[in-house]
């Protein structure tokens, strides 16, 4: 006879605790599986991952150093770290020394790290990426929300983040800047960024500046980085994920604020990344080490992904205005994020109230696979949705490859996207029978 033990009822911690249903952003997954594993279209803009090839020399640095097995300091190894700060003063308009780097595997446990050494509330524009809100959860961290609207483009302004911050009753903040931003691709302009650096800087507000997405911006705006204008008060982030396609190799950058402070708040991060992951895997060290080695080769191959991620963005973007759906122009990365509240009506009528509602109907009468804003922390019923060109006719490697190859025999970034994207195409006209089905 087996013998009969009772289930056990394993209580989760307080962060963790309570009903949840399921993410937008795994439902849409989970669903776009389903479909696929079910032989449907489906137009996958719902994802946001870089997908060109590993470049040859960084893959090569990797198998090189397959034995490198010992455990290495948690900062990272000193020439990595020299060598980032290098290739951050000189292309990314940071002033870098080595002794503020520090590598981890990712730029997202940098971000909860620095969260949690820090004390005070976290303030986030509207919309912002999806784990800013959920790492302050998990660290029990109030979560301050600067609002935007989709009238003007969301855009973030001085006033708003003063307003925002006289709020919080805590006498320090921890500000988290995106730009370009995952969601809306939208790049902060310099004057904006001087006029948030005073405010941070009169309010004891660090900046955790996600600069992830610096390298792919796009032809028609620089990157201006916030620590140009406050270096005492800024963390810089970023790492190999978007512009090298790598984010499965795990290596995030960060560069600590000058000064004492600065250093007290690395040690801090370094405490915990002693405790929590050591360190980033040795052999994913030394290829960083060449990713960051300011080849020209790899330069070259780090531009050519842009320009082909931006061609595509803009292609998508030319598309939605086309079909005057008001969406802000993009200006770096691969991400759009377009309105639907002048339809508010005509989907009501089909029972869509929320981004969810709508992200939903798109993906099981449209084929087209997005993420309501409601991940992005806006309102429910702000019917905003964030679309993504990184993954759409690239969903498996050999197609990824092949488009890089033609535009390597010469068919420019333009004539790629519009003769060679059917996956994109598709998405357009879907828009298109997706919004006269509203006039119906
Ligand atoms: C805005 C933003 N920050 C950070 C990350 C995380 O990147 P990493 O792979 O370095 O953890 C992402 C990845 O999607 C992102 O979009």
């Amino acid at each position: 006879m087996p013998i009969q033990r009772p289930t056990p009822a394993f209580h989760l911690a307080p962060a963790l605790a309570g009903e949840r249903s399921l993410s937008p952003t795994l439902y849409i997954n989970q669903r776009v599986k389903e479909r696929w594993a079910a032989g449907e279209t489906i137009y996958h803009l719902g994802f946001g991952e870089s997908r060109f090839p590993v470049h040859p020399k960084i893959r090569a640095a990797l198998i090189a150093h397959a034995d490198a097995r010992s455990y290495l300091p948690t900062l990272g190894i000193p020439e990595l770290r020299r060598a980032v700060a290098d290739f951050y003063t000189k292309y990314m308009g940071v002033d870098a020394t080595p002794e503020r780097v520090i590598v981890a595997p990712g730029s997202k446990p940098l971000l909860y790290a620095f969260q949690m050494a820090l004390a005070g509330d976290t303030i986030l524009p509207t919309p912002s990426w999806v784990s800013y809100a959920p790492q302050a959860q998990l660290l029990n961290r109030p979560v301050w929300q600067i609002p935007a609207s989709p009238g003007d483009e969301h855009r973030l302004t001085v006033e708003a983040l003063q307003q925002t911050i006289a709020q919080s009753a805590e006498t320090q903040h921890i500000l988290i800047l995106n730009s370009p931003s995952n969601p809306t691709g939208q790049m902060l302009a310099p004057d904006l960024l001087a006029g948030i650096a005073e405010v941070c800087r009169a309010t004891n507000t660090l900046v955790l500046s996600d600069e992830i997405y610096a390298l792919t911006s796009h032809d028609h705006t620089p990157h201006v980085s916030i620590s140009q204008f406050y270096p005492e008060g800024t963390v810089v982030l970023g790492g190999l994920s978007k512009h090298l396609s790598l984010g499965g190799w795990r290596l995030g950058v960060a560069i600590a604020p000058t000064g004492a402070a600065g250093q007290q708040l690395l040690q801090a991060v370094v405490k915990i990344g002693g405790e929590l992951w050591s360190c980033v895997a040795a052999p994913v060290q030394y290829a960083a080490l060449t990713a960051y080695g300011d080849d020209p080769e790899i330069l070259g191959y780090i531009a050519e992904s842009s320009r082909l991620h931006m061609a595509r963005t803009q292609h998508l973007w030319r598309g939605l205005c086309e079909l005057d759906i008001p969406c802000a122009r993009p200006e770096g990365g691969f991400y759009l994020y377009p309105n639907f509240d002048g339809w508010r009506q005509a989907l009501a009528a089909k029972s869509i109230h929320t981004s969810d509602d709508l992200a939903r109907h798109l993906l099981d009468v449209w084929h087209i696979a997005s993420l309501p804003g409601t991940a992005f922390g806006a309102p429910a019923k702000e019917l905003s949705l964030r679309l993504s060109s990184s993954y759409v006719d690239m969903e498996d490697d050999a197609q990824a490859a092949a488009l890089l190859a033609l535009h390597r025999s010469g068919v420019d970034a333009e004539a790629l996207v519009r003769d060679h994207h059917p996956a994109l195409a598709g998405a357009l006209t879907n828009f298109r029978a997706f919004l006269a089905s509203l006039h119906e």
